[in-house]
């Protein structure tokens, strides 16, 4: 297993919640390191740097260090992110544990984190961009799959991880549609050191989305999740139903620009209206507290081990 040093012993199941735009608050952030899961939220579910830090400073006193499991945040690395360099600067000062950076590499933002000893995990759909992240010194590879909520990778789990083992042996993640304790056991039969459950975890109580997005995860169903460019330009998972629900034709295939005028014209707000999530979807069916849905995937993966011994051993 290639955890990060320190990691060792501190983990109630091999898990990271992904940071998820809109929904990752300071209390699932907390929840989930508390009960032993890798917490995280994304630096721009706050509007301002000032507002980021005044989550850093809450996260970090409420949570222990010798006890809690680490915790992390998702920086975009994009030239659209007028706040990169600010929110680093926040990161680096409070020595955030974990980095999980998007959209593109930054080596001397790697270097920093490095430098306080925190770690850098960025999440890839192609092997191309894994060998330019390993280039860069990453510590983790994050595989984005088929199915995953949001932007989604397009290639099957199995075909990916394979082939990035082959050429990286760091910490490995896999993301899509990961959203039991026995999928984590089988992601690290596969060759993956932890899960990175997104969706999952959007449907417990402490998430910051309203009441008609989680019981609409609770009804829906893997056929429910269109992969689609209208939103944001990019392939992204997002539910069928929210589409319907904002006035939009979910099935629409006018070119991307086209879709997003639409959208606009008709004053619907990506993301906000319109409700992004994976496959995994199928698998929900309660609105648990994230303690409790933490414990619950635990005792998952622990039973599915015991299982995967007993298919071996009879
Ligand atoms: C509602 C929602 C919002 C997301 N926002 C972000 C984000 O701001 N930054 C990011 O790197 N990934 C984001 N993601 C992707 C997740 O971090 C993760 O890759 C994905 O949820 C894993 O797949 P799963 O949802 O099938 O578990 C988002 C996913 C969802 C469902």
């Amino acid at each position: 297993m290639s955890l990060p040093s320190g990691w060792f012993g501190r983990l109630a199941a091999p898990v990271v919640a992904a940071p998820m735009f809109l929904t990752s608050t300071p209390d699932l952030v907390v929840g989930t390191s508390a009960s032993g899961i890798v917490g995280s939220f994304p630096a721009l579910n706050q509007r301002s740097t000032q507002g980021f830090e005044d989550w850093l400073i809450e996260i970090s006193g409420r949570l222990d260090p010798a006890r809690d499991a680490p915790w992390g945040v998702n920086l975009v690395v994009h030239k659209s992110n007028d706040r990169l360099e600010a929110d680093l600067a926040q990161l680096v000062k409070h020595k955030v544990p974990l980095v999980i950076t998007s959209l593109g590499l930054n080596r001397d933002l790697i270097r920093e984190v490095q430098g306080y000893g925190g770690v850098v995990f960025h999440d890839v759909i192609s092997m191309e961009f894994a060998e330019k992240a390993i280039e860069a010194g990453v510590d983790g590879l994050i595989a984005v799959t088929h199915g995953a909520g949001g932007h989604a990778g397009v290639l099957n789990p199995f075909a990916f991880l394979q082939q990035l083992r082959t050429v990286f042996d760091g910490t490995l993640l896999l993301g899509g549609a990961v959203s039991t304790g026995a999928q984590v056991m089988a992601a690290r039969l596969m060759g993956a050191d932890l899960a990175y459950i997104g969706s999952r975890f959007l449907a417990t109580r402490e998430s910051g989305v309203s009441e008609r997005q989680k019981a609409m995860m609770v009804d829906a169903t893997a056929e429910d999740v269109i992969l689609t460019p209208a939103v944001s330009g990019i392939p992204a998972n997002f539910l069928r139903q929210s589409f319907v629900g904002a006035g939009l034709d979910p099935d629409d295939r006018r070119p991307p620009e086209e879709l997003n005028l639409t959208i606009r014209n008709k004053d619907v707000k990506p993301w906000k209206d319109l409700w992004a999530a994976g496959q995994g979807v199928g698998a929900i069916d309660d609105i648990p507290a994230v303690a409790d849905l933490c414990h619950r995937l635990r005792e998952e993966y622990r039973a599915a081990g015991r299982h995967a011994a007993e298919l071996i051993h009879g």
